[in-house]
């Protein structure tokens, strides 16, 4: 510490005692392995998204009540325009630095999700959920729910073809809850969609709730983290349940972090000021009624958007009373259960193998051919899902009629994910045995029998 540095320390810990919990602090251990970094890069995301959105929300106007736009962009000059998609074209076109703040927000929010996408993936794969860790999972199941929310409100905000489309089908899918539906669906909207309060309410949900709820419940899974310590990949010869190596907090990771941090707003930069996109001439305002053709959320929730284009359309209940649609099965029933099983997961291997005690060493997860046959499954269901919500762009392409694509994902996405996890979870179990059930020594008897299970 420079002297400067040292001597206002000084002043601090005379007045609030900081001394000993800021050298404990300081000597956090960090395993040294790039996937651990997946977290920290979600972490820098979410600061970049927040400082880009205050800078945003000084220009947007969250209402769709008509006005006329008078600035430079000429495809809009003199139009009449909802107030939120005309604000979008004036930080675009005629505010120094919107379109900038524009991409890098809309950057950010990519990178948020794809490294937390990543990061769970990590931790489903390595068995980084097992006790004592559940508890941070479960927080980390939450946070991408929150995630989901804010991307989602975030991509209606513009107002434009695109936005308007998918709040419609929110809309669609609240109105296929059974019995309550149209009730719930006018509660939220405030009337029959199209109304002028979801944008105002979808602005205090994306500026206001979902960002203090997103930042106090990362707040929460990283005093997690800190309190149990990191897991860590194997190490011959280390006990890695009673010993974590790495690098300490101050000075290394530190740095390291910083060097991290600055080269993800570098690249989102970069990437802002050289890709032309989030141009909202290519879309246009939405008009209610219009659909465009292509029209595709995020990718994130391409998933969603390809159950409901290929589950058929069913709908059964008591008579006079429609209790069961499709998209309610589709759109709210399927990933109701997808979230439920990942968030439960754990709790069915700690079952299923009757763990007992703590788990600290992170495993390959074809040692544990249950999870391997899981994660391929429910991963690859979920890539072909994605997949056939371009069942329209595909059979253009490929000359195919969209009914023949529809039934080849209907069948693929219910084949394909149970013989990819089946295949898998054979083949790591072969692999066990050829390895002759060797397991790492630092594994107690209890983990052993657990790995060689
Ligand atoms: C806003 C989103 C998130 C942020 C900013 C975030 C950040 C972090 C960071 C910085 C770490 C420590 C480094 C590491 O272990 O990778 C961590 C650990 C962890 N995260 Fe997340 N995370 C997020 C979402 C999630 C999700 C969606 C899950 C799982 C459902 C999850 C589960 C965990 C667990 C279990 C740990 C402890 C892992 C270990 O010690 O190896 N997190 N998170």
């Amino acid at each position: 510490m420079t002297p400067l540095f040292g001597k206002l320390f000084d002043q601090l810990d005379a007045r609030l005692h900081v001394r000993a919990d800021t050298r404990k602090s300081a000597n956090k251990v960090f395993p040294s392995n790039w996937s651990f970094l997946l977290g920290e890069v979600a972490l820098f995301s979410l600061v970049i998204l927040v400082l880009t959105g205050i800078f945003l929300t000084f220009f947007y106007r969250p209402n769709v009540e008509a006005v006329t736009y008078t600035g430079s962009n000429p495809v809009f000059a003199g139009r009449t325009l909802p107030a939120a998609f005309e604000s979008i074209v004036r930080l675009s076109s005629d505010i120094n630095g919107g379109l900038l703040f524009r991409r890098l927000h809309r950057g950010a929010s990519h990178l948020f999700i794809a490294t937390i996408v990543l990061h769970m993936l990590r931790i489903l794969l390595t068995g980084a959920f097992r006790k004592p860790r559940e508890l941070n999972y479960f927080v980390g199941i939450g946070l991408l729910t929150l995630a989901f929310g804010a991307g989602f409100t975030g991509y209606s905000l513009p107002y434009d073809s695109l936005a308007g489309t998918g709040i419609r089908i929110a809309y669609s899918e609240l109105l296929s809850l059974p019995l309550i539906g149209d009730r719930v669906a006018f509660w939220i909207f405030g009337g029959a969609f199209p109304t002028g309060d979801v944008i105002p309410r979808f602005f205090v949900l994306h500026v206001m709730l979902l960002p203090a709820a997103l930042i106090g419940t990362v707040g929460l899974h990283l005093f997690m983290v800190y309190r149990q310590k990191h897991t860590q990949f194997p190490r011959v010869g280390v006990d890695g349940h009673q010993l974590v190596l790495g690098k300490p907090l101050w000075p290394l990771q530190f740095a390291e972090s910083t060097t991290l941090f600055l080269w993800t707003g570098g690249l989102l930069a970069a990437a802002a000021v050289l890709i032309p996109w989030s141009d909202v001439a290519l879309l246009g305002p939405y008009v209610p009624g219009e659909v465009g053709n292509n029209a595709q959320p995020d990718w994130f929730l391409f998933w969603l958007e390809g159950a409901l284009r290929i589950f058929p359309p069913i709908e059964f209940g008591i008579p006079g009373t429609l209790i069961i649609s499709g998209p309610f099965v589709a759109g709210v029933v399927l990933p109701g259960l997808i979230f439920t099983f990942l968030a439960f997961y754990p709790f069915l291997e700690k079952w299923l193998y009757k763990l007992e005690g703590e788990w600290h060493v992170l495993q390959n997860p074809l040692e544990i051919p249950l999870r391997a046959g899981v994660m391929l499954g429910v991963f690859s269901a979920l890539l072909l899902l994605s997949a056939a919500a371009t069942n329209d762009i595909l059979s253009r392409m490929l000359g195919i009629p969209i009914e023949v694509m529809t039934w080849f994902f209907r069948i693929t996405v219910i084949v394909a994910p149970i013989v990819l996890g089946l295949g898998i979870a054979r083949y790591a179990r072969r692999r066990l045995n050829r390895r002759q059930r060797h397991v790492p020594s630092t594994e107690t008897e209890a983990q052993q029998r657990y790995i060689a299970a």
